[in-house]
C-alpha cells in the first residue's frame, strides 16, 4: 500500500476509532479531482456519534492532517476529501515507479494464502465453446490478479472428461471413425462424431442403447472401452494445451471429472452418514427443500454419478490436498443453482471451509456477427474465435503500418487482446456482445486502443533516449524489462508541478494498486480494465495538449517521467489481464 493511504487509514481509524480494515474498504476515490485524491463518506459514522455526517466530517477537517504525503483535508457534505503532496507524487511516488518497473504496484496482501482457481474446464467432445472463453479469459485474469498479491494460486482445469458422451463417441468412433482425422484435430473431430451419433440415433434408436452399454464397459474398466477414452482424452487434451499455450495461460492441475471416480462412494457415504441421503427409486437423492433448494440427485438408479457428487468429491480432495484459504469456481450463471446445491452439501456434510467456496459466475456471450455461427451449427470453437480476431487485426496493422517489424507477433498480441479485452471490461455478470469492429477499433473502448497507446509512450521515449537525453537520469533507455540499478544517477528533484493534464497521469499511476486490490476484493477485472483504459485515456489527452520533446529542459525531464511511468503501468496492468503490450504498433 502506497505510505499515503496507509497514513490516512492509520488516522481515520484512530480518530473515528473504526477498526482499520474498516476504514479501507470505504475509502473511495473521488470521480472528480478537483475533490482530491481521496474520500471519506461519514455516514457511517452518524449512529455512532449521533450527528449529521455533514457535521461530522466538517469537524474532522479542523483535525491538524498536514504531513509529508498530505497537504489539506477539506470536508464537501458529508465527504472528508484528503489532497495529496504533489511534491509527495512528483519526488517520491514517481521516482519509485521507475525504479520498481515491472513490479510497480504488486503488493503482498495475500502473502501466505492459498486460492484455488477452477477455471475454463471445457467438456470433451462437447465443443469448447465461447462460454468456455469467458470462464477462461476471466479465471485466467483472476489467477494472474491474485498471485499479483502474493497469493499462492493453484490454478484447475476440471476437465469434462467423463460421462454418457464417452458411450456415444465410442459407438460412433467404432463405426464411423477415421484414425487420421482424429489425429488431425481431435476437438473438432470428436465433436463431429457426437453429432452424427445423434443423427443416426434418430433413425437408429438401438444405438442409445450400445452407446449405454459402452459406458457401462467403460465404468467397469472394460479395456477396449478405457483404451479409447483414454485416447480421446490425450488427445482433447493435448488440443486443449495449444490453445492454452496460443493465450499465454498455463494450469497447476488438470484433475477433472474422471479423476474422482475412486472417491464417489466414500463422498456418498459421508453425505449418508449425515443424514443427508435417501432413496428414490433407486437413484440417492439429498433432500434440500428444508433450506429452499431443490432435491438433488447424487447417484442415478444405475449406478452413474452425477456431476454435482464429483464437484463435492473434487472439493473435498483438494481442501485435503492445497489447505486452500478461498476457493473459486469460474463458472457461467447458469450453474448458479447447481454452486447453491453443491455449497449447502458441503456445509451440511460438516465441512466448515464450504463458506469458502465462491462461485464467481458470467453472463452469456453472443456474436454480433451471423458468421461465426454458422460454419459449425451452432457451435462456435474459440481456435476459430482466436483465428479470426489475429487475421482482423493483421489487416488493420497491414493498413494503418505497412512497414512495421514483426507484424505476425504484434498482430496475435492485438488480436488475443482484443478479445480478451473486449470479455473483461465487461461487469462480468452482465451478457457480452461480440462485435469484431468494436473490439478491434482502435480508437475505442478496446485493448488496441491501450496497447496503441502505450506503443505511443515507447516511441516518444525511443526519441528522447536517441536524443540521449534522458539516458543519465536513470531510465530504461533501451526499454528492457530491468529497472535501473541503484547506482544510477538520482532523478532530478521537481519544483514545479504542471497542468491538469500532468496531474490526471500521476494521480492515476498512484491508484493502480488499489484498482488491483478492488478488482480482487469483487473478483471482477473489469475495475482494472475500466482503469487502465482512463490511463490511456489520460495520457492522450496529456500527449495532445502538453508538448514532451519539445518542452523547456525541466519541464520536458518531467514529462518524460510521467511517460516513462505510464508505460510501466499499461505494461504491468496489461500483463495482469493476460495481454501483451507491444512496443510498436
Ligand atoms: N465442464 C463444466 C461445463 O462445461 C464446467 C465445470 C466447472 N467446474 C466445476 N468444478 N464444476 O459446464
Amino acid at each position: 500500500m502506497l505510505p499515503v493511504r496507509k497514513e490516512i487509514i492509520a488516522r481515520l481509524a484512530s480518530l473515528t476509532g473504526l477498526p482499520e480494515p474498516e476504514v479501507e474498504t470505504s475509502l473511495e476515490i473521488p470521480p472528480d479531482p478537483t475533490l482530491g485524491e481521496y474520500a471519506f463518506p461519514c455516514f457511517p459514522l452518524a449512529r455512532r456519534f449521533k450527528k449529521a455526517p455533514q457535521l461530522i466530517a466538517a469537524e474532522m477537517a479542523e483535525h491538524d492532517w498536514p504531513s509529508d504525503y498530505v497537504e489539506r483535508v477539506e470536508s464537501v457534505g458529508p465527504y472528508l476529501n484528503f489532497h495529496v503532496r504533489r511534491s509527495y507524487l512528483y519526488n517520491t511516488l514517481l521516482p519509485q515507479i521507475l525504479r520498481e518497473g515491472p513490479v510497480y504496484g504488486i503488493l503482498a496482501e495475500g502473502k501466505g494464502k492459498t486460492v484455488v482457481v477452477d477455471y475454463s474446464a471445457p467438456n470433451i467432445a462437447k465443443p469448447f465453446s465461447v462460454g468456455h472463453l469467458r470462464s477462461t479469459v476471466i479465471g485466467n485474469a483472476l489467477c494472474r490478479l491474485y498471485r499479483s498479491l502474493g497469493y499462492k494460486v493453484v490454478g484447475i482445469n476440471h476437465l469434462g472428461d467423463w460421462g454418457t458422451q464417452f458411450g456415444k463417441l465410442i459407438v460412433a468412433y467404432r463405426q464411423w471413425g477415421d484414425a487420421n482425422r482424429l489425429l488431425e484435430e481431435p476437438v473438432q473431430y470428436l465433436y463431429h462424431l457426437y453429432v452424427r451419433f445423434h443423427q443416426e440415433a434418430e433413425s437408429t434408436p438401438e444405438l442409445e442403447e450400445e452407446a449405454r452399454s459402452w459406458f457401462r464397459r467403460l465404468e467397469q474398466g472394460d479395456r477396449e472401452a478405457r483404451e479409447l477414452w483414454e485416447h480421446f482424452r490425450a488427445l482433447s487434451l493435448e488440443d486443449f494445451q495449444r490453445l492454452y499455450r496460443y493465450l499465454g495461460i498455463s494450469f497447476d492441475s488438470y484433475m477433472g471429472e474422471s479423476d474422482y471416480n475412486d472417491r464417489l462412494e466414500e463422498t456418498i457415504e459421508l453425505a449418508r452418514s449425515r443424514g443427508l441421503v435417501k432413496e428414490s427409486e433407486g437413484a440417492l437423492v439429498a433432500d434440500l427443500e428444508p433450506y429452499g433448494l431443490p432435491t438433488c440427485l447424487l447417484r442415478k438408479k444405475d449406478g452413474a454419478a452425477l456431476y454435482i457428487t464429483r464437484d463435492l468429491a473434487a472439493a473435498i480432495y483438494r481442501h485435503e490436498t492445497y489447505s486452500f484459504d478461498q476457493m473459486l469456481y469460474v463458472v457461467g450463471a447458469e450453474q448458479t443453482l447447481h454452486f447453491q446445491q453443491f455449497f449447502k452439501l458441503l456445509e451440511l456434510m460438516g465441512f466448515s471451509w464450504a463458506g469458502n467456496c465462491t462461485h464467481v459466475p458470467f453472463g452469456l456471450i453472443h456474436f454480433k456477427d451471423g458468421r461465426m455461427s454458422t460454419r459449425q451449427g451452432k457451435v462456435i470453437f474459440l481456435e476459430e474465435v482466436l483465428k479470426r480476431a489475429v487475421e482482423l487485426a493483421r489487416e488493420i496493422i497491414e493498413e494503418k503500418n505497412p512497414s512495421l517489424n514483426e507484424k505476425d507477433s504484434v498482430a496475435r498480441a492485438v488480436g488475443l487482446g482484443a478479445v480478451i479485452f473486449g470479455d473483461l471490461i465487461n461487469d462480468r455478470i452482465k451478457d457480452v456482445e461480440f462485435d469484431w469492429e468494436k473490439i478491434l477499433d482502435f480508437a475505442g473502448e478496446t485493448a488496441p486502443y491501450i496497447q496503441y497507446s502505450h506503443a505511443r509512450v515507447c516511441s516518444i521515449l525511443r526519441r528522447a533516449a536517441a536524443e540521449e537525453m534522458i539516458s543519465a537520469n536513470g531510465m530504461d533507455t533501451e526499454l528492457k524489462e530491468t529497472t535501473t540499478s541503484g547506482d544510477a544517477a538520482p532523478l532530478k528533484v521537481h519544483n514545479s508541478f504542471g497542468e491538469p493534464e500532468e496531474e490526471t497521469l500521476i494521480i492515476a499511476m498512484a491508484h493502480f494498486s488499489e484498482e488491483i486490490v478492488r478488482a480482487v476484493r469483487d473478483n471482477r477485472p473489469s475495475y482494472l480494465a475500466r482503469y487502465l483504459l482512463e490511463l490511456a485515456r489520460g495520457f492522450n489527452k496529456f500527449y495532445h495538449n502538453c508538448p514532451v520533446l519539445t518542452a523547456s529542459e525541466e519541464i520536458r525531464q518531467r514529462r518524460l517521467q510521467l511517460v516513462a511511468g505510464v508505460r510501466i503501468v499499461l505494461r504491468n496492468g496489461l500483463a495482469l489481464l493476460g495481454i501483451e503490450a507491444p512496443q510498436e504498433m
